[in-house]
């Protein structure tokens, strides 16, 4: 019935013996470091790596991405470093949501403020190995902060390809900062994809989007993460993470990550957590597939929603991604906007800031749990992918107003007491008269 298997025995290509990478669709088999691929070179079908051996948790030590160095290409990378973000506890939002344990796993906490980072440690340092000199990625805003802070750190040019008006203020700002070439193109996120693509199929650049298989390696670790401290802290697996979903790389990392375990014996098939995927409502190609049954999704032309990170019509990972949540016994569902800025405030008022997309993991389950689809019995992960300083505009909009206050502290005192004297506009105005 499920699919959690990967090849019992490894047929490693010529010239590779521990890594290599392996296309999804037709199963041909590539040295991964002799040329620059980003899909199949036979039928231009989706890369993954593989690996002659999968480790077990014991094979783990150290902290962050490179604890689980046995799972990666490299030993260590550019790093800053990354991983080993927190897995908060959420009381209130747990017994308000109402499912038997509800922790949250908090990306935004990687040093450029999403999971991004985790994918981009690996990525950069396979790029050394090939020796490319220009890095390139399309961005909803985070992929390029993360690429222009490695980049930066590992000195090599960056051009970030971004969709004219749509990025959040801090991620640009990141980008510009750790002095990438931003270029804005009058198109969605999808268009700039296409087109960064076409610069590094022409050999201008070299792709650093999640359609590279090396950037999904590192996101791996958020699953490997999650698993430990989940067991460490409560003696079993979570039933359940729930996510974001863009282009669906990290669907796809967390999928992979549950293959090779249970490949190597570290995780019993009925322990892989149901991976449910969350989408806004005006860019949801994934929850269509995922709800009609579909191999494939239909690319949407038109995408709008306030989670400008998953503003998405053409998810490229979703071949990987669409059998990770069917195998998983998953779901997917779509959230409107006012759901995500209720879940964005629901994750503040437990002290966890995080931007819009982030927050579609918590209203995707909250409404996931009133649809009875998730059982109020389950031990559930939400993953947060971004920080609230991405979108300081989202966050101040959903946010309480400041209020005005002469500089006097009676009035102050007064003002908090509920008198209106001196404060805010009606004081002003009084003070005028
Ligand atoms: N959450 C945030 C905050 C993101 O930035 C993204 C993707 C996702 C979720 C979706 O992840 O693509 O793996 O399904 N951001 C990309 C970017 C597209 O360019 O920063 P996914």
């Amino acid at each position: 019935m499920t699919d959690l298997t990967l090849p019992d025995r490894p047929e490693p290509p010529e010239g590779a013996d521990d890594v290599w990478l392996h296309c999804i669709e037709c199963g041909h088999a590539l040295p991964p470091f002799d040329d620059v691929v980003f899909t199949c070179p036979e039928c231009d079908g989706l890369l993954e790596a593989r690996y002659a051996d999968y480790p077990t948790f014991d094979d783990f030590s150290g902290e962050g991405v490179w604890r689980y160095a046995a799972a990666l290409p490299f030993d260590e990378g550019v790093s800053l470093p990354e991983g080993n973000t927190p897995l908060h506890e959420v009381p209130r939002l747990e017994a308000d949501i109402g499912v038997r344990n509800l922790r949250v796993k908090h990306e935004g906490m990687n040093p450029t403020g999403s999971f991004k980072d985790r994918g981009m440690t690996v990525g950069v340092r396979v790029a050394e190995e090939l020796g490319v000199d220009r890095l390139a990625c399309a961005s909803t805003g985070n992929t390029s902060a993360a690429l222009a802070a490695y980049g930066a750190r590992a000195d090599l040019e960056t051009l970030v390809l971004l969709p004219a008006g749509k990025v959040a203020a801090g991620k640009i700002a990141q980008a510009s900062l750790h002095g990438a070439r931003i270029l804005e193109v009058d198109g969605n996120f999808d268009a700039c994809l296409d087109r960064v693509q076409d610069l590094a199929a022409r050999g201008e650049a070299y792709l650093l989007n999640s359609l590279n298989p090396f950037r999904l390696e590192g996101q791996k670790t958020i699953g490997l993460e999650i698993l430990e401290r989940f067991r460490d802290e409560e003696g079993r697996f979570p039933d359940r993470i729930v996510l974001p979903v863009g282009n669906a790389g990290n669907t796809a990392a967390l999928y992979k990550c549950f293959r090779e375990l249970v490949h190597a014996g570290a995780l019993a098939p009925g322990d892989v957590p149901k991976l449910t995927g969350v989408q806004a409502e005006g860019a949801a190609p994934m929850v269509e597939a995922v709800r009609e049954g579909n191999a494939e999704t239909r690319r949407w032309d038109e995408v709008e929603t306030i989670a400008t990170a998953i503003r998405i019509g053409n998810p490229v990972n979703a071949p990987k991604a669409l059998p990770g949540i069917r195998e998983t016994g998953g779901t997917a569902v779509a959230v409107s906007d006012e759901e995500i800025t209720a879940a964005q405030r629901d994750l503040a008022g437990e002290g966890v800031g995080v931007e819009p997309a982030s927050a579609a993991s918590v209203a995707g389950l909250r409404k996931l749990v009133a649809e009875g689809e998730v059982s109020t019995g389950e031990d559930v992960v939400c993953l947060t992918t971004g920080h609230l300083l991405k979108d300081p505009d989202a966050a101040a909009a959903a946010g309480r107003d400041p209020e005005d206050v002469p500089n006097d502290t009676d009035a102050i005192l007064d003002h908090l007491a509920g008198k209106d004297v001196g404060g805010g506009l009606f004081g002003r105005l009084r003070g005028l008269l």
